[in-house]
């Protein structure tokens, strides 16, 4: 191990995670190469506290731990046939149709001994990890049984890694955590050990997919598919023993720019056994390729547009030469047009998903998952959930989310986002107590995919309180309905055990206080009541209230000396309120109604317009720009109580990145504040300084 490995950060799975487990005696039953990976796992802990591992021995042995394969031989142990009888007990108990499949596991307590069962091995690993967040409770006399199966099929994460340098967007595209861990420079980048590291961790928090490069395929990346696959291949064989599958991006047009072929239309026969035969040759180098994800028609990307055809057109193709291999098209709803006129006010990016793959609904394949970014318009702080997850019953459906932090703060700020995802996973679009996005999500093969923001910085995030966003995304797409407080939690005992900590309450609580709101602070802080994009253009960091108001990507506040907001209604506006089913769009329709943080994504409002809240809308600008950076403050002050208590090195980044947070928010306070003064020319109600 080189020095540089060596000092790369542990993130959720520090050696001491696994003490409890590590100094049991544990046996595991059962065959196969996620077992193994089981095995290795529990061998090496088990080598450093002084437990003591046995697999599927044939004499007997007393364990505390038994992980075994319900379909694996009865063995010789009385001690651990009782505990699988236990854990089949419990299973029993919890009645019909309680399988396990091929990802889930149980957990029970037979007297002294801990079992865990499942069908598959990747249920066994999940398993592990289980224990591992445990710690010590996983060995409790008193531990109830639980059955743990994930709510969503697809876990993906997509990483937007260049293979070749991007003359604009680097490495990464919107990466703020340094190169790639996978490519350098146009090559791999030969750190398997890194990406071997990285799976663990993925694994430990529920991940079962990866895309390996941009959505935006450029020339290089496109050769990944072919020539270049070995590339992919061997990334795969370090992501399998950890139950992740590898997906591509790939370009619509890569019959043409690979195969050289005159088109690429879908409906051209040698079109379709190109792609049929490249596929194919990918499958038999990748057995268990996951698949391909497409950007089509969507920021100068290619696509069916060009040949006449529609979007299910495109999938289809694709979908045709996966499917007698078992491998899906992650087909994304990224669509609109980015080359508006300004002053063009009808055009409305935030209906053009719906607008386009609403009528498509029906006539996607059954192996075709339409990924659709949460909001409708990009990952923005604030937006209303996609109404396009409530109108395509007949298509399998999964949510994209950012973990990378393009506008919320790129890493350089805290902003926690878990409980953003957990609001949008619980919205109800049909009306509250109804079917929400996670059930959407949960339906038939669908799920929870979200843009990667690892990097080979030693953190793995740049921020390293960041790499909270990442487990967290794993969770939930594990399970939807965990309290986002919850999973801070586990990643708060994981990443800082208690057991190797002086003051683990203090950690515990300081950590909390610094990251359960801060995705609220930094909503407060930028762009106010729904409002987005007041970003710097191009890199989107840092505040440029008119960057894009007169570009051809869109425009978004319409702010003038009385008012702002864009209007979205049926009544007045693009019509995008009438995008939801009833309940919502009758909601959104109505300024008296829509809810004060979506007031000016769906309404242009006089600044005196008085909020829920029972503030105007001008008093609210300044009074949450104000608040925001003194919340930023407490936190850096909240954080210096952890000097000496935590790791040095964790300690001084978090510091020196509180420190640019504190100079940003100033910067946005005072930018937005003084903007909206200029504009409305109404003096803040405390008189505070506004430039
Ligand atoms: C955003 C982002 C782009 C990215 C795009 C996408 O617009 O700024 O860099 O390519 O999303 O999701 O495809």
């Amino acid at each position: 191990m080189s020095a540089e490995e060596a000092r790369v950060h542990a993130a959720w799975l520090p050696p001491e995670a696994f003490r409890a487990l590590g100094s049991r005696r544990v046996l595991v039953h059962g065959d196969g190469m996620l077992v193994d990976t089981v095995l290795d796992e529990v061998a090496r802990a088990c080598a450093r506290y002084g437990g003591r591992v046995w697999h599927s021995p044939s004499w007997d042995v007393d364990a505390d731990l038994v992980l075994a394969l319900r379909g694996a031989d009865e063995l010789s142990s009385a001690a651990v046939e009782a505990a699988r009888a236990a854990g089949e007990a419990a299973l029993a108990k919890v009645g019909a149709g309680a399988v396990l499949g091929d990802e889930g596991f149980v957990l029970a307590r037979a007297g002294d001994v801990t079992a865990v069962l499942a069908d598959a091995p990747a249920g066994l690993l999940y398993g592990l990890f289980h224990l591992v967040r445990l710690g010590p409770a996983a060995f409790d006399s008193t531990r109830p049984t639980e059955r743990h199966r994930p709510a969503l099929r697809q876990r993906m994460l997509n990483h937007w890694d260049n293979v070749a340098v991007h003359p604009v967007m680097g490495q990464v595209e919107r990466g703020y955590a340094g190169g790639s861990i996978f490519w350098r420079d146009g090559r791999p980048r030969g750190d398997l050990a890194r990406v071997r590291e990285y799976a663990r961790l993925l694994a430990a928090c529920g991940i079962n997919a990866i895309s390996v490069n941009n959505v935006n395929v450029a020339r290089t990346e496109a050769r990944l598919l072919t020539n270049r696959l070995g590339d992919v291949a061997e990334i795969a064989d370090v992501l399998r023993p950890y139950g992740i599958r590898v997906h591509l991006s790939v370009t619509f047009a890569a019959p043409v720019v690979l195969g050289g072929l005159p088109t690429a239309d879908p409906a051209d026969e040698a079109v379709r056994a190109w792609w049929a035969a490249t596929t194919r040759q990918v499958y038999e180098r990748i057995p268990d390729f996951g698949g391909y994800v497409v950007k089509a028609d969507s920021e100068g990307q290619p696509g069916p547009f060009t040949y006449g055809r529609d979007h299910a057109d495109g999938a289809n193709l694709l979908a045709d030469a996966l499917a007698p291999h078992g491998g899906v098209v992650h087909w994304r709803a990224f669509v609109y047009n980015h080359h508006q006129d300004w002053r063009d006010r009808s055009t409305d990016r935030a209906r053009a998903a719906y607008d386009h793959f609403v009528p498509l609904d029906g006539r996607f394949r059954a192996n075709v998952v339409l990924q659709v970014k949460f909001g409708p318009v990009d990952f923005q702080v604030r937006e209303p959930v996609s109404p396009v997850l409530a109108a395509m019953p007949a298509t399998r459906l999964a949510v994209e989310v950012q973990v990378t932090q393009e506008y919320t703060g790129q890493q350089r700020h805290v902003c926690h986002l878990g409980p953003w995802w957990s609001e949008v996973l619980r919205f109800a679009p049909w009306g509250p107590g109804g079917r929400t996005v996670a059930d959407v999500a949960a339906g038939e093969g669908g799920g929870l995919v979200a843009v990667a923001n690892v990097g080979d910085d030693l953190f793995w995030t740049g921020h390293p309180l960041a790499q909270a966003n990442l487990y967290t995304v794993g969770r939930l797409a594990w399970d939807p309905r965990l309290d986002p407080r919850a999973v801070l939690d586990e990643w708060i005992a994981l990443t800082f055990p208690p057991s190797a900590m002086a003051d683990p309450e203090l950690v515990g609580r300081t950590l909390h206080e610094i990251m359960d709101d801060s995705w609220r602070t930094y909503e407060r802080y930028t762009a106010p009541l729904g409002v987005g994009f007041m970003v710097h253009p191009g890199d989107h960091y840092g505040p440029d209230v008119d960057g894009y108001e007169y570009t051809r990507w869109g425009t978004y506040h319409f702010a003038d000396r009385d008012g702002v907001g864009v209007d979205r209604s049926r009544a007045s506006g693009t019509g995008f309120a009438g995008q939801y089913p009833p309940y919502w769009s009758q909601v959104y329709e109505s300024p008296e109604r829509c809810p004060d943080e979506l007031l000016l994504f769906f309404h242009h409002v006089p600044y005196g317009h008085v909020l829920h809240s029972g503030s105007t809308v001008i008093q609210h600008i300044y009074d949450t720009h104000f608040a925001g950076v003194e919340e930023v403050a407490a936190m850096r002050g909240r954080w210096r109580t952890l000097k000496g208590l935590i790791d040095p090195a964790v300690y001084e980044r978090v510091e020196q990145r509180l420190d640019e947070q504190v100079r940003s928010a100033t910067e946005w306070r005072d930018q937005i504040n003084t903007y909206f003064f200029r504009k409305s020319g109404v003096p803040d109600a405390r008189g505070r300084r506004i430039h």
